[in-house]
């Protein structure tokens, strides 16, 4: 049985349906504090499938004893964490706090219950300014920002647990930019404030809820000025959590990049988001956004030979608001 923490977020939701599809029982904490408690239903819609869901957070150590008691968890899928950039530059120590306090008392809690498997949502800002590119798992790790540097905190701890105890297995997934969502159109991106990323913002001018995009400057160096990401399909994403899951037989410490291994312009995504959906979005050019880096993408070559997984759907599918 899994523990999905964070499992009604923006990712976690949309892999609580492939695993309830694949055939896991999956036990869902979340404390609500980005995501709403309506999306079980309509993972369950989705899934045609039940799954428990507890309001909560993970830095609640009673509550994961309880858990881990009442439910026979192997394995746990780590998606629970704060990922505002911006936001955790201004409030470090809340990013410490939740991110890195609260996988400390999550592997304590698992410890205690002899649980040794665990998939942990890392990110491609661990990597910092590019070195060379596109970025593969050996690239020096500095990142620019405190929620990097809990990302790498929390990579670090378990690199150290996996060290200490033979047993454990432990797989990092360091993610590169997840747009879209399930072909349902019943759940996606729902940020619970304006959205900080590109894609749901795009999605919200296209609704009419805000007035334009905001491109955040046209002087990088890259084909047509504009920051250059590597941006996946949620979708493949959580297959790659799956292939994860089987991998985590293998003892020890493993790293792997989810990314498609193809960059894309902010204004390549706009154009492609509206010949997908057949609408305009509005756009002015604004300065550069503090922190950003002009362009980064993965080699995500270890995951396919390692893990069996790659990334499949086309940039026009991600963008479709639902099929
Ligand atoms: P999200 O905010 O949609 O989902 C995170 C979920 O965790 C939310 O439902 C939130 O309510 C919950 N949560 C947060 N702190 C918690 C706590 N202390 N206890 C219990 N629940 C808590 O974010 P997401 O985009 O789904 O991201 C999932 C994970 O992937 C995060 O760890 C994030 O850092 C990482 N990640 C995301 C991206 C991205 O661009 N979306 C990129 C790289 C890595
Ligand atoms: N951008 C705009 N306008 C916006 C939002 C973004 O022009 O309103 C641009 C940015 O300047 C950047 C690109 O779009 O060039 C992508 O920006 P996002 O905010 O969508 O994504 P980032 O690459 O900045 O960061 C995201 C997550 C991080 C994660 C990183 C790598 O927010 O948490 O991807 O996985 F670490």
């Amino acid at each position: 049985m899994l523990l999905v923490t964070g499992g009604l977020g923006y990712i976690g939701s949309h892999f609580v349906i492939v695993a309830l599809q694949s055939g896991y029982d999956v036990v869902v904490i979340d404390n609500l504090s980005n995501s709403h408690a309506h999306t079980q239903q309509h993972i369950e819609t989705i899934a045609q499938s039940h799954f428990q869901f507890i309001e909560g957070d993970i830095r609640n150590k009673s509550l994961l004893e309880r858990i881990f008691k009442q439910y026979q968890i192997d394995t746990v899928i780590h998606f629970a964490g704060l990922k505002a950039v911006a936001e955790s530059v201004v409030s470090p120590m809340r990013y410490y706090d939740n991110n890195v306090y609260g996988s400390l008392v999550l592997l304590e809690a698992m410890q205690e219950h002899c649980i040794q498997k665990i998939v942990f949502s890392s990110s491609a800002t661990v990597y910092g300014e590019p070195q060379y590119l596109p970025y593969d798992e050996k690239h020096p790790t500095i990142p620019i920002n405190p929620y990097g540097h809990t990302k790498l905190h929390v990579e670090n701890v378990l690199q150290d647990v996996c060290q200490a105890d033979k047993d454990f297995a432990a797989v990092t997934l360091r993610y590169f930019n997840p747009i879209g969502a399930h072909p349902s159109g019943l759940i996606g991106e729902n940020p619970k404030d304006i959205p900080n990323n590109l894609m749901p913002y795009i999605v919200k001018v296209a609704q009419g809820n805000l007035p334009y995009l905001q491109v955040f400057g046209d002087d990088y160096d890259t084909r047509d000025g504009t920051g250059e990401r590597d941006y996946i399909y949620v979708m493949d994403l959580v297959q790659g959590h799956l292939a994860a899951l089987s991998y985590l037989n293998k003892k020890g410490f493993h790293i792997f990049n989810l990314g498609t291994g193809t960059g894309t312009t902010v204004l390549e995504l706009v154009a492609a988001f509206e010949a997908a959906n057949s609408v305009t979005i509005n756009q002015r050019v604004m300065p550069r956004r503090e922190g950003d880096l002009s362009k980064f993408w993965a080699n995500p070559s270890l995951a396919k030979t390692e893990l069996n997984w790659q990334a499949v759907t086309p940039l026009h599918v991600s963008c479709l608001l639902n099929s």
